[in-house]
Parts: structure tokens; C-alpha cells; sequence
């Protein structure tokens, strides 16, 4: 008789026989930065993450990479916010000055990505440039992804990774990279990003909710995933170096077809709110955190992700929950 459970019989045999692993070297833990030096605090809305400043984030990382945690992805807030999120290509505000400080501490033995957005650096609190009427303009928008990227990428990031959704960034951003003899340096996509309400903790850890409106004319509507693969194709053809989706546990269906659409490899985003929701139950006694955390991430990698950005990284590795 044929029976299944003959490869389940013993820890070591499913270990052997399992078709996905969750490993340490494949996540990427975020960072967020304040310009403050000296600065560790909590986030309020997001039990057991922190904001640091650029000497408290080599800290940080050094102890990450003692985990085996070698990847993060960088997002900033200025001291002071401006009218069109010009300070997000600063050379000394905070993503910059921990790109260097970070290079200088650890050289390559850390992989940084840099977010690219406006959002967290604009008044307006959106992802790229209103005009008078409250519409945000796609093309007045793209040099400014790019100067940020430029500031990122003379900084020392390896990736830098656009999140606003606007049309045709990812080829401004190669475009200008590359007339900077910046060649190496590569770009993660979050090609297919959604116009998600997961995203309602980070919004304060990186104080960039809108001031009006929302985001619905550039991130995606969750109710359609052939548009996550047009996005995805685009993004590939503008040359971009790796995709992402996100959110990502609501959206294992866009994951798995992202992964039949396109070679390029895949990221997939364990959001914020997706986070948050695990703590709360976790806290309340409702679910066992580790095996929710461990079952989720194998969910994402099995769904096709190459590499998962994820807040429960840290303490997931810490714990020794995943290996
Ligand atoms: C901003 C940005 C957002 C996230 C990453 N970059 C929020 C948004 O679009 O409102 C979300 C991350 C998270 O929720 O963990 N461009
Ligand atoms: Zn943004």
C-alpha cells in the first residue's frame, strides 16, 4: 500500500524529506532610523521593534550578525519633514549616515538595502508629489526617487529598493545609477505593493501616513493579482534586479504568481500589521508564537519567496526558532 506517512515517521526523516527550509540567511530584518544620535526607543505601535540612530543601529546590527542575520532593509525619518520630501536624498540624514557608519563597522559582512519613497520625508505624508488639486504626479515624482537613490547608493547600499509605485521608477533609478558609475549597485522592486491596510503600524514607526487622501491612485488594488504580474513583468523589463510582493500572507496567491511569471528572484513582505496581529494573539494567549511565526514564514517561502522581509527575524533567530 502506498503510505505517506512513511516519510513523516520520525523527526529526522521530515526534516529530510521537507520540500521548504526557513533560514536565517534568507531573511531581512527592517531597521528604522531617527537622526538623533544616541537614540534607542521603542515603537509603540509595533511590540519589540525599535528605532535607533546611526551609532545605536551598528549596535544593532552587530548583534544581528552575531544571530546569522546579515540582511536589513533601512528606513529613515528627517529631524524635519518638507514640502516635497527632498531631505529623503540628504547625504547626512539618517539612512545615509548608518549606510556609512554600518560599511565602516562591518564591510560586506552586512547586505544593506535602502527603502526609496518620499512618504516618511514629505509633509503631505504620500509617496510622491501632489499638485494643487491633491493628484499625485507621476513623473515630477521619478527624479526625486532618484536623487534619493543616488544619496543611498554613494552611501555604500547594495540595493536600493523603491516602495512608492510610481510608473517607470525603476528604470529612472537604473538609469541614474548607472550615468554615476554606480553599475553595482542593485534594485529590489516592491513591484507588486498593495494599497493594504496591514500597513497601519509601520505608518507610525515611520510617521508617513498621508496627510490627505490615500494611496489607492499608485499601490495596487487587493482584488487583483494578473496586475501584480503586469507590475512584475514591467519592473523586469525597467531592470530591476529582484521583485517583491507585498503584504505577503494575505497575498500567497501573488507570491506563487509572481514565481511562475518571472527568473528574477522574489522577496516577499511579512508586514508590519501582519506582525502585529501574531504579537497581539500571542499576548493574549490565543496562539503558541513560535510555531505561528515559523508556520507563516514556510508559508511565504513555500508560496515561492527567495527571501522573506520580516520583523519577527530578530527574535526568531534569538529564540532559535527557525535554524
Ligand atoms: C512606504 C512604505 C510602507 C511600507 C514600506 N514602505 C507603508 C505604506 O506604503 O504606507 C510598509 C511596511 C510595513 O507595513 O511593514 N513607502
Ligand atoms: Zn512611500
Amino acid at each position: 500500500m502506498t503510505r505517506p506517512r512513511r516519510l513523516r515517521r520520525t523527526p529526522a526523516i521530515r526534516d529530510l524529506f521537507a520540500e521548504t527550509a526557513v533560514s536565517r540567511s534568507r531573511l531581512v530584518a527592517p531597521l528604522f532610523l531617527t537622526p538623533t544620535a544616541g537614540v534607542v526607543e521603542d515603537v509603540g505601535s509595533m511590540p519589540g521593534i525599535r528605532r535607533y540612530a546611526p551609532d545605536t543601529a551598528v549596535s544593532a546590527v552587530g548583534a544581528h550578525l552575531d544571530l546569522g542575520l546579515r540582511a536589513f532593509l533601512l528606513f529613515g525619518t528627517p529631524r524635519e519633514k518638507d514640502q516635497d520630501g527632498r531631505s529623503a536624498a540628504d547625504p547626512e540624514g539618517p539612512v545615509p549616515t548608518t549606510i556609512r557608519a554600518l560599511r565602516e563597522a562591518f564591510g560586506d559582512d552586512v547586505v544593506v538595502f535602502a527603502d526609496v519613497c518620499l512618504c516618511a520625508y514629505a509633509a503631505h505624508g504620500h509617496c510622491g508629489v501632489p499638485d494643487e488639486s491633491g493628484r499625485i504626479e507621476n513623473d515630477a515624482t521619478l527624479p526625486l526617487l532618484a536623487d534619493a537613490a543616488l544619496t543611498y547608493a554613494r552611501a555604500g547600499a547594495d540595493f536600493v529598493a523603491p516602495s512608492d509605485m510610481m510608473d517607470g521608477r525603476v528604470a529612472a533609478l537604473r538609469e541614474a545609477l548607472d550615468a554615476e558609475g554606480l553599475a553595482d549597485v542593485g534594485i529590489l522592486s516592491y513591484a507588486a505593493k498593495y494599497a493594504s491596510a496591514y500597513y497601519g503600524p509601520f505608518r507610525d514607526a515611520a510617521d508617513s501616513t498621508p496627510s490627505f487622501g490615500d494611496r489607492a491612485s499608485y499601490q495596487m488594488d487587493p482584488r487583483n493579482v494578473r496586475e501584480a504580474v503586469r507590475e512584475i513583468l514591467l519592473d523586469a523589463e525597467e531592470g530591476a534586479d529582484a521583485v517583491m510582493v507585498k503584504p505577503a500572507l494575505a497575498y500567497l496567491d501573488v507570491l506563487r504568481a509572481a514565481r511562475e511569471a518571472t527568473r528574477l528572484p522574489l522577496a516577499a513582505y511579512n508586514v508590519s500589521g501582519e506582525y502585529v496581529m501574531i504579537k497581539a494573539a500571542s499576548a493574549a494567549g490565543a496562539l503558541d508564537e513560535p510555531r505561528v511565526v515559523v508556520e507563516n514564514l514556510s508559508a511565504m517561502f513555500r508560496a515561492g519567496a527567495d527571501l522573506v522581509v520580516t520583523y519577527h527575524a530578530r527574535e526568531a533567530a534569538e529564540r532559535g526558532w527557525i535554524p
